[in-house]
Order: structure tokens, then C-alpha cells, then sequence
């Protein structure tokens, strides 16, 4: 795996996994297997009513050579938040963290070295397993961790990507786009493969109410840079609150001293921006160069030219990824 450029967003081989297994109203004490494959009953509820969740968060190595692991604590939360909603048993934040720790321990010659770009991603995720027809919760659950080193989740990493907007929903106003749910990713693959298909990156999504307002860039948070230098960003039931953007938040306001908006970006007034982007864990920060909309063709800061005021955002970003900024207290999980 010498190639860390073009490690894209995939599944490796790794040196093992983590798996605990919940039953009679309790989760044992977890630990590391070699195989990623589970032997569950295929009348779990995970397969057919889509009771599950995950999560995505990264390690990353840095110039002294430590990992970091960023804000793993909020990965938890939303974990929880996640399990709530689909009537699963939580996972304690202090489980959560341990299973974190045991994959990168387990997986520590794995993670990709500093000045590459790339890092281990780490994919936890809560199944209802177990015998059942109705729709009623699973009688007993799996929290596993999984883990694959990757690069940029969309092609270039810096380099602006092209987006359009589809018509079609990945969530309903009050329904689960909030939390990290299976379901509102198979709802995405049909207008993630249209899009593609087309020559985008991906797709954007609307609200679902009015059909008027921009949620989501693809599997990743929007933001944008008013002409006036003001960071925007969307908030709304149907969103998913990426931690990256409540980080970008924080950036903005404190390491850039920069006025944030949280409100709403209307689709017909894109003009109103100067820049925009997509943030994520796994996109990071990728430039938005152009959306498409109704015959529309909206080119932000270049087709081709991250802007500067995403670049700043980008490096400061990147900068506490890998140590070379000072983060904000809490932030980052040393594993020694
Ligand atoms: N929105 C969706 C739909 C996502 O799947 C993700 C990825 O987790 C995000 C936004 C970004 O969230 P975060 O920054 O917490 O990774
Ligand atoms: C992430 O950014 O961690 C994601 O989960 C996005 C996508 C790969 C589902």
C-alpha cells in the first residue's frame, strides 16, 4: 500500500475488527476478530427493516508520529442519537471509545504515514440481529468497528467538483435524515448513480418540504462564503449534523474571525456566495466548483481553483487533523 495518493475510498484488507453482541438487555465486553463477516439470522430486522446505524470518524498520523483521532466523542453522541431514534440499545460513549481504540491498536502499521492526505477511517455500526417477521425491534444487537485506510472520498481532494441537484429526496421533514440511519443511504444511491452517471461528483439534495433550500451535498454537509466573507451553512431536521461542519463553525469563528450564518441557502440564489463546499469526514472539505440546476450552470470561486477562504478553512482543518495546529481543548484522542 505505497501508493497513499491513490488510495481513494475503499475497502483494504486490515489486520482485524471489533465486535461486541448484545443479549438479554446486555452488551458483552467486544473484541477484536481477524474476518469482517458475521453469522446472523437472515430474518434479522437489520436486513429487512433497516434497523441500523453507523457512524464515520478517522485516525490520522502525525509528524511526530502519534495518532489522532478526531472528535471521537461526538461520533459517540450521535451514535446514541442514532440508536434512539430506531429503538436500539446505546452503546456507552466509554464503549465506544474503548472499541475505537482497540481497531487502531490493532491496526497501527496500517495507518497511512504523515504528508500524505490519507489516514484510517473507522466505521462503527449497530445491527438488529436475531429471529423476528413482524416490525418490531430485533430481540439482540452486533456494535462493531471496521476499518480501511483511505485518501479523498471524491476524486482530487482540493480540486472543486461538480455537483447537480436532484428532485428526488434522500430523507422526509420529520423523519430520520438527522440521524446516521442505512435507510436515508439507500434513498441516495438511485440519484448518487443518476448523478454520476451525468459527470457529476454527486448530487445535491433539497429540502424535502418546499423544495427550495439546499441540505445536503451528496453524503456530506453544505457550506458557503457570502461576497462579504461570512461562513453560511444550513441547519434543518433533514439534515445530517456533520461534526465536521460544527468544527468549521468553530474554525470560522475563532481561528478566522469570520461572522457564521446558520441559515438557510436557497437554490435560486447561489449568486448571493462567493465560494461553497462540501464537508464531511470523509470528503473533508472538497470545493464545490460548479452546481447545475434547472439548466442553470452556477460556477462559484472556479471550476478549477479551490478559493481562498476554503483553502484557509481547509488547512486550519487539516492543520489539527495532524497536529500542526493547535486544536481546540477535546478535540483530539492521543492514542499512545
Ligand atoms: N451528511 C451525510 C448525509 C453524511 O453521511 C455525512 C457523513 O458522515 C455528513 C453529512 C458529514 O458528517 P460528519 O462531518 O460528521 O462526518
Ligand atoms: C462519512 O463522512 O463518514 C460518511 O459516512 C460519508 C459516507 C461515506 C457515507
Amino acid at each position: 500500500m505505497e501508493n497513499y495518493k491513490n488510495l481513494g475510498f475503499k475497502v483494504q484488507d486490515t489486520n482485524g475488527n471489533y465486535i461486541s453482541y448484545y443479549k438479554d438487555g446486555k452488551w458483552d465486553e467486544g473484541k477484536i476478530q481477524k474476518e469482517d463477516t458475521i453469522t446472523i439470522s437472515a430474518f434479522s430486522t437489520a436486513l429487512h427493516y433497516g434497523q441500523q446505524a453507523f457512524e464515520g470518524l478517522k485516525a490520522f498520523r502525525t509528524k511526530e508520529g502519534k495518532i489522532h483521532i478526531f472528535r471521537p466523542d461526538e461520533n459517540a453522541k450521535r451514535l446514541q442519537r442514532s440508536c434512539e431514534k430506531i429503538l436500539m440499545p446505546k452503546i456507552s460513549e466509554e464503549k465506544f471509545l474503548d472499541a475505537i481504540k482497540q481497531v487502531v491498536k490493532a491496526n497501527e502499521d496500517l495507518i497511512p504515514p504523515y504528508g500524505h492526505g490519507a489516514s484510517l477511517y473507522l466505521r462503527p455500526y449497530v445491527i438488529g440481529v436475531g429471529r423476528n417477521l413482524g416490525v418490531k425491534p430485533a430481540p439482540e444487537y452486533i456494535f462493531g468497528v471496521l476499518c480501511s485506510p483511505v485518501g479523498s472520498y471524491f476524486k482530487g481532494g482540493l480540486e472543486p467538483v461538480k455537483f447537480t441537484v436532484t428532485d428526488r429526496d434522500r430523507a422526509a421533514p420529520n423523519g430520520t435524515g438527522d440521524v446516521k440511519v442505512g435507510g436515508n443511504y439507500a434513498a441516495s444511491l438511485l440519484s448518487h448513480q443518476k448523478a454520476v452517471e451525468q459527470g457529476y461528483a454527486d448530487c445535491i439534495y433539497l429540502d424535502p418540504l418546499t423544495h427550495t433550500k439546499i441540505d445536503e451535498v451528496g453524503a456530506a454537509n453544505f457550506f458557503a462564503i457570502t461576497k462579504d466573507n461570512k461562513f453560511v451553512t444550513p441547519v434543518s431536521s433533514s439534515i445530517l449534523p456533520s461534526i465536521t461542519k460544527k468544527s468549521l463553525i468553530h474554525i470560522a469563528q475563532n481561528y478566522l474571525d469570520m461572522e457564521v450564518e446558520i441559515r438557510d441557502a436557497n437554490i435560486n440564489n447561489l449568486d448571493e456566495f462567493k465560494e461553497a463546499g462540501a464537508c464531511g469526514t470523509a470528503a473533508a472539505i472538497t470545493p464545490i466548483g460548479r452546481i447545475d440546476y434547472h439548466g442553470n450552470k452556477h460556477v462559484f470561486y472556479s471550476e478549477t481553483e479551490v478559493g481562498p477562504i476554503t483553502k484557509k478553512l481547509y488547512d486550519t482543518l487539516t492543520g489539527i487533523y495532524y497536529g500542526d495546529v493547535k486544536a481546540p481543548d477535546g478535540w483530539i484522542m492521543v492514542i499512545e
